[in-house]
């Protein structure tokens, strides 16, 4: 691997700990403005507790300060909306823009057993071929869409069929039996959250998949969907870098969420009291 490729992984994942904290904030791509993200200055806040941000070009733009100390990863593919066939995507971001952009990486899901499956995997042949010319590491996106059988199997096929085609990171769902899925892969691993689940849920799936050898997450909607977005990203931190178990890292969001309640209340009472004046 060469010196670009290392150099920009560096910036995804930790050097101390090899691990990473990625916030996935991209889901309005296909899905609209998804609760959570409907206002993006909801999540200007959480950028710099990550080690990476995952995001379109378009939220980069117009709403992420370009002064961040927190690295990019780029997704650079699109097309069907959460109302058509979600496996028609198209590569929709060159790689020129993405180094305009300074991305440490871009990403891309793949479709296996889906309709498309067949171009979504050449399509990732081609942009790896390209990242490649550049020193660009890419992420590889598996398994999205609700009829996926979220499974050892399916996901060890999706995995490792990404790795062969010479993605840098994959990122898939934990299952059950998930360290099968992280033996078949030789490259690193990182989890999406799924769906929003109660805060201790996704945090023992966070520390189980860890355990099994994921090498960090790249997590939306359970953390920006949470009663303490800053609490959870703390929380998933503890248990990704430093070993924390879900339940110590549940007292660090609960901590996170008291902090908000008051300084809440603290604000409605200053409103009260400039009502006044
Ligand atoms: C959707 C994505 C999202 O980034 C991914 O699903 C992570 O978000 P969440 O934790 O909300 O599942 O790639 O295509």
């Amino acid at each position: 691997m060469d010196f670009g490729i290392k150099n920009r992984l560096s910036k995804i994942f930790s050097p101390k700990t090899g691990r990473t904290v990625m916030l996935a904030v991209d889901h309005g791509y296909f899905q609209g403005p998804t609760t959570g993200l409907r206002d993006m200055k909801n999540i200007v806040p959480l950028v710099p507790q990550a080690d990476c941000l995952f995001v379109t070009r378009g939220i980069l733009r117009t709403s992420i300060d370009p002064a961040t100390g927190t690295s990019i990863c780029l997704r650079v593919s699109g097309g069907p909306s959460i109302l058509g066939e979600l496996s028609n995507e198209d590569i929709t971001t060159s790689m020129e823009e993405a180094l305009r952009l300074n991305a440490s990486g871009v990403g891309m899901s793949i479709f296996v057993g889906a309709k498309n499956e067949d171009r979504t995997i050449s399509n990732l042949g081609r942009l790896i071929n390209e990242a490649q010319r550049y020193g660009m590491p890419v992420l590889a996106i598996t398994a999205v869409g609700k009829e996926m059988a979220r499974d050892g199997r399916y996901l060890g096929l999706a995995c490792r069929m990404a790795a062969e085609i010479g993605a840098n990171i994959v990122k898939t769902y934990y299952c059950e039996d998930f360290h099968k899925v992280v033996e078949g892969c030789p490259v690193p691993i990182v989890i999406a959250g799924g769906k929003k689940l109660p805060e201790m849920d996704a945090l023992q799936m966070t520390e189980d998949a860890i355990r099994a050898g994921a090498r960090g997450v790249d997590m939306g909607r359970n953390i920006f969907q949470s009663d303490s977005p800053a609490g959870m990203m703390k929380a998933v931190r503890a248990i990704v870098h430093k070993g924390a178990t879900a339940r110590e890292a549940f007292d660090i969001y609960q901590a996170g969420r008291k902090k908000a309640s008051a300084a809440e209340a603290v604000d409605e009472n200053e409103n009260k009291n400039m009502e006044k004046v």
